[in-house]
């Protein structure tokens, strides 16, 4: 199974690198094939944290290369601040390969994020702020900037041109700001053109050949399903495609080349920024699930908001994605919690929906119906075989695995690369 395709089942930070940690040894290519430094992972190695936002983690396994697919929009000061950062702690990231079909995020465009989010008030969507919609919205009006832009000057500065045309109208007359400058913005990018042309390839040409050489290739999604621009809960939502038909377009790996799909769930939910969140606890209640589950934003610090397992979102992100795995994380988050609620539908407007509805208007409108599962106090974070769990959290993972549709290959049961309950290879 050498192509497989990791990605998140809920709304983010489902803990992927539990995932990558289990099937590091065997793989030899990380692609990152959508968002940016919106994304943000952290990877313990030898007691060592390293919190990376843009790289994808493959960065940190020296048989691995890493890979910024043409999905990907990138800034390059956080680009080359993240290298810079991971050399200094004697780190080798001389294989790092960068698409030169990707995107890069101008400074005119992390302005635009933050004026846009601001001037939105009440409707804003709690964006991570790095230019990400911005760069994305660019892309699809064809008046992005392409890392390749960098080797031509005179496309570079005629692109920025054309494309500050417009974005300088709206940031001095709509958002009262100071219009960004043609020479500043093309002078800052070229500035980086050097250091990063040895990392730039045809990468969607690069991992065919790897395919063909019988390599594994891990094409890791940012974000996750319901923060998907097409599948998740627009408009709160990322401006790119995290589910596995994005791992296609944002690699140049064709479909019928993908073997597996692991989707990563947590043993509960949790969402950063804005938008509807049926299972949401408030109060004491999040408090207590937040601390125990340690959840605030790597990239942000930003307390997540946090609520119960939902397995109708669970399901369809089976659905989504062609789910061949799930990776559970985080159930030793649950242990003291006697019962376990779990949401297995919702009642909308009086009428019970075990799909995710057709329509955002009913999903705001969804109110959960809980089963409740009996609850295990055993400290499960030693357990590495299904046997070594009390059988209250067997039975909760029985139950998971049958509501969300996709058989359960391993279970993470606390933060340390070893502590998984390794159930069956996800490389096969
Ligand atoms: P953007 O990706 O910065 O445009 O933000 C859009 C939405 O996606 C916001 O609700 C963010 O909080 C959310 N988001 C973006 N990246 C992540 C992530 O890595 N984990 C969780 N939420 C994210």
């Amino acid at each position: 199974m050498p192509a497989i395709v990791l990605v998140g089942a809920q709304w983010g930070d489902e803990g992927k690198g539990k995932a990558t940690d289990l099937i590091g040894g065997q793989v030899d290519y990380v692609v990152k094939f959508n968002g940016g430094n919106n994304a943000g992972h952290t990877v313990v190695i030898d007691g060592e944290t390293y919190a990376l936002h843009l790289l994808p983690s493959g960065i940190l396994t020296p048989s691995v290369t890493p890979v910024i697919g043409n999905g990907v929009v990138i800034d390059l000061a956080v680009l080359f601040q993240e290298l810079d950062g991971l050399e200094a702690r004697g780190i080798d990231t001389s294989r790092l390969v960068v698409s030169a079909n990707a995107h890069l995020i101008p400074s005119y465009n992390r302005t635009l994020d933050k004026v846009t989010e601001r001037f939105l008030g009440k409707r804003r969507i709690g964006t991570t702020g790095r230019g990400i919609g911005p760069t994305y919205a660019d892309k699809m009006s064809r008046v992005g900037l392409r890392v390749q832009d960098l080797f031509d000057e005179n496309i570079l500065r005629q692109k920025v041109e054309g494309a500050l045309e417009q974005k300088n109208q709206l940031l001095v007359k709509v958002y009262n700001r100071r219009a960004a400058s043609v020479d500043e913005v093309t002078d800052e990018l070229l500035g980086y053109a050097d250091r990063l042309r040895p990392m730039v390839t045809d990468t969607a040409l690069l991992l065919d050949q790897a395919l063909t050489d019988g390599k594994v290739v891990i094409m890791e999604a940012g974000q996750a399903t319901l923060l998907d621009v097409d599948h998740g809960t627009y408009p709160f939502v990322t401006s790119s495609n995290a589910t596995a038909g994005g791992a296609s377009t944002g690699s140049g790996i064709p479909p019928t080349r993908i073997d597996g799909v692991i989707a990563v769930l947590k043993a509960y939910t949790t969402r950063v920024g804005e938008g509807p969140f049926p299972t949401e606890l408030f109060g004491a209640e999040g408090d207590r699930l937040r601390k125990a589950g340690g959840e605030f934003g790597t990239t942000t610090g930003r307390p997540r908001r946090c609520g119960w397992l939902d397995t109708v979102i669970g399901r369809y992100a089976t659905r989504i994605n062609g789910t061949t795995d799930l990776v559970v994380t985080k159930l030793d988050v649950l242990t003291g919690y006697d019962p376990v609620p779990v949401c297995v539908a919702y009642e909308i407007d009086g009428v019970r929906h075990d799909e995710m509805p057709m329509t955002q208007t009913e999903f705001h409108h969804a109110v959960p119906i809980f089963e409740y599962f009996e609850g295990w106090d055993d400290d499960i974070s030693g357990a590495r075989t299904l046997d070594d769990l009390p059988p209250a959290a067997r039975r909760y993972l029985e139950a998971v695995e049958e509501m969300c549709n996709a058989p359960i290959s391993a279970v993470g049961v606390g933060p340390g690369r070893e502590q998984i309950v390794a159930i069956r290879d996800l490389v096969r």
